[in-house]
């Protein structure tokens, strides 16, 4: 008999702005992520850079065309299918329903789009999870409005959910919000299209922009389920627990703290309110929360389930600003020398995923959906055409384990879909040479290739997963 559950939902992810390229097709809008090159002038958006707001010709911009899931789309469900998945994460990009953000109504070439794609997962029994807001902010709105230092981007993002949940009706039922919302901490212009003025209080603009969009969250939960009580909304963390770099009593209370930092969201979106924590973490920063009449009941509607991407665990000690520090998954820690680290240096720590499983159903006791988890490596096409990825089957393969682990625990874990399911751009560095898929494409950094699909080994492996429920690993 198998650890995971009947129906458990085997399968894999992706977004928007690191797939499907057409970046300006379909009446499509310019947003963040068209505005990031590969390369050194990649991340972050400093002072005195808004200049990249134009594009430039000497830059690389990798999410233009991506691997042009846009056109290829029906290729690639097709090879998900063969694999057997359950369900395929991917995004809705904001500005092919809303080119600008700030229209009233939709651009319908992009819901024809969506609807055409949801349909093709639909006829092979595949059910979309959909995230509304993976990191790809319209460019007009960071232009015109300062993103989401701005209450009006509620109104914008409520109006866009809407749209999504009343033309999508019947084909998607699970939703995400924002992907890794903690991330506009760490990367504020990827993360929410933040750039900050000359010496004003960045952590007063990142928790004010937070706030607008931990409303915007809850009021789309709200539309989401009134427009359909089938819909399952959910929330989306970059996870991954803090361990105390070691026993005293001062790093154990920095690890507490960095995790604190990070579920603050979690919190937010999964219990209806403001932790206690938060009020002392604002006064310490000198934050002060702007709210309107209506926020704290707003906040009240919270999500079905808890979604994470688990890639690495951290470390954190009381003093973080010591030379040995990495930046997995954007998030800074303290190198932890009891695990491996994969080719960039991110952690490998499998029972890190029961361990943060266990917290986080401790902390919210809401089903879990772990929709991100996966080894970016490079990978090597034989003289014969394979590529032959055990590293990434044995990655997987104890993530998995440590899943099952998890659900003995007694924790209720929804679905599985692992990171770039097919290989796709990497948000962090904008290469193609990071690798997660199960399924080769042909393009390099500098967006050279055929853009030709290939099965990996890891392919058959994964297929062969999914068929035995998690037992065949
Ligand atoms: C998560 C993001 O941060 O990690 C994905 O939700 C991202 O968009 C993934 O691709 C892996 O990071 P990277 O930088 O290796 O692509």
């Amino acid at each position: 008999m198998s650890t995971f559950p009947q129906g458990f939902l085997w399968g894999g992810a992706i977004a928007a702005n690191q797939a499907e390229g057409a970046y300006l097709e379909g009446g499509k809008g310019l947003t963040t992520v068209d505005m990031i090159p590969h390369g050194v002038n990649r991340l972050p958006v400093k002072l005195g850079q808004e200049k990249r707001f134009a594009l430039r010709d000497d830059e690389f911009y990798p999410s233009h065309q991506a691997i042009d899931f846009y056109h290829r789309y029906k290729e690639d469900i097709a090879l998900m299918a063969e694999m057997g998945f359950g369900v395929f994460r991917t995004s809705i990009a904001w500005s092919r329903l809303y080119p600008n953000g700030d229209e009233l109504t939709p651009n319908e070439e992009g819901i024809a789009f969506y609807r055409d794609l949801f349909r093709e997962c639909k006829r092979y029994g595949i059910e979309p999870l959909v995230t509304l807001c993976h990191f790809d902010v319209p460019m007009h709105l960071v232009t015109e409005y300062g993103s989401w230092r701005n209450r009006k981007m509620v109104e914008f993002f409520t109006r866009y959910a809407r749209t999504c949940f009343e033309a999508f009706d019947g084909l998607v039922k699970y939703w995400l919000t924002f992907n890794e919302i903690n991330i506009m901490l760490h990367s504020p212009f990827s993360g929410a299209g933040l750039v900050f003025e000359e010496g004003e209080n960045q952590d007063q603009v990142k928790y004010q922009a937070a706030h607008h969009e931990l409303v915007a969250s809850a009021l789309a939960t709200k539309i989401a389920h009134e427009i359909n009580p089938q819909n399952q909304v959910g929330c989306m963390l970059a996870g991954g627990n803090f361990y105390p770099y070691s026993c005293k009593p001062e790093d154990v209370w920095a690890a507490l703290e960095k995790d604190r930092e990070n579920l603050f969201f979690i919190d937010v979106q999964a219990r209806g309110r403001y932790p206690a924590y938060s009020a002392r973490v604002f006064r310490e920063k000198g934050v002060t929360i702007a709210k309107e009449a209506g926020d704290d009941e707003a906040l009240k509607h919270t999500v079905d389930f808890v979604s994470f991407s688990y890639y690495a665990s951290r470390c954190a000690s009381a003093d973080m600003n010591a030379n040995n520090t990495n930046a997995a998954n954007i998030v800074k820690s303290l190198k932890n020398p009891y695990i491996e680290a994969s080719e960039w240096g991110w952690g490998i720590d499998p029972l890190g995923l029961r361990i943060t499983m266990n917290m986080m159903y401790d902390r919210y006791q809401k089903p879990l959906f772990l929709v991100e988890n996966g080894l970016g490596a490079k990978d090597v096409v034989n003289a014969d055409g394979q590529i032959d990825d055990d590293y990434r089957i044995s990655y997987l393969r104890e993530h998995i384990r440590a899943m099952g682990d998890a659900l003995e625990d007694g924790v209720p874990l929804i679905g599985y879909t692992t990171w770039g399911c097919i290989d796709l751009v990497a948000a962090s560095t904008g290469e193609m040479s990071k690798r997660y898929g199960f399924v080769y494409v042909d393009r390099d950094d500098a967006g050279n290739g055929t853009l030709a699909r290939t099965r990996k080994k890891s392919f058959w492996w994964y297929k062969k997963v999914i068929a035995s429920n998690g037992e065949d690993l």
